[in-house]
């Protein structure tokens, strides 16, 4: 497999998730219960270096959730593989997606996660793909916007690889 061609480097990544650090903090008052919950996998990366920015409390929760079908595109039926453990009732939540494509996903995570009663429900992404959205669904922090193409690194992954990245690069499926 040829390497994956840069485009979004490892400094402009770092500089930027320290910006959304800044937003998010500056944002939920101290004394919220502020929640982040990762959706495993895309989001182990980003959500370890974007909560290690925060400057105002928060605790961590892992979400799972799988599409259904086969393909790199998900045909909008997403299922529920594990739910997060602790109590987010009254609490503040921020889900940490890696990427929105078509938008299905996160559509999903936001009302299953609506129905565990929390204070509130925001998103954060580190990418779009804007021409991609087949749903109406609000990125309230938003790292960077791309075209359709398939991204790996920083937590991305095509077929399990380049997940370790330190950038953001292109692949071609054929590679
Ligand atoms: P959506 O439901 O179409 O928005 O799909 C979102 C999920 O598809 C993401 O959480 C990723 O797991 C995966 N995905 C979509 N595009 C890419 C990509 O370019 N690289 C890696 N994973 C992707
Ligand atoms: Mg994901």
């Amino acid at each position: 497999m040829n390497m994956p061609v840069v485009l979004i480097s490892e400094e402009e990544i770092q500089s930027r998730v320290l910006e959304l650090a800044g937003q998010i903090s500056a944002d939920y008052d101290a004394n919220d219960e502020l929640v982040l919950v990762g959706v495993l996998k895309g989001s182990f990366i980003f959500l370890a270096d974007l909560s290690r920015r925060l400057t105002i409390p928060r605790t961590i929760e892992f979400i799972a959730v799988s599409s259904y079908g086969s393909g790199s595109r998900s045909t909008g039926a997403v299922r529920l593989v594990m739910d997060v453990r602790g109590n987010i009732e009254g609490k503040h939540v921020l889900i940490v997606e890696d990427i929105v494509d078509t938008g299905h996903t996160l559509k999903y995570l936001i009302g299953m996660l609506e129905s565990h009663r929390p204070a509130s429900v925001r998103t954060c992404a580190l990418v779009r793909k804007a021409e991609s959205a087949e749903v109406d669904v609000k990125v309230d922090y938003l790292g960077f916007d791309i075209g359709n193409e398939w991204v790996v690194g920083y937590g991305l992954d095509y077929a399990e690889q380049n997940r370790t990245l330190p950038y953001i690069g292109v692949v071609s499926p054929d590679d």
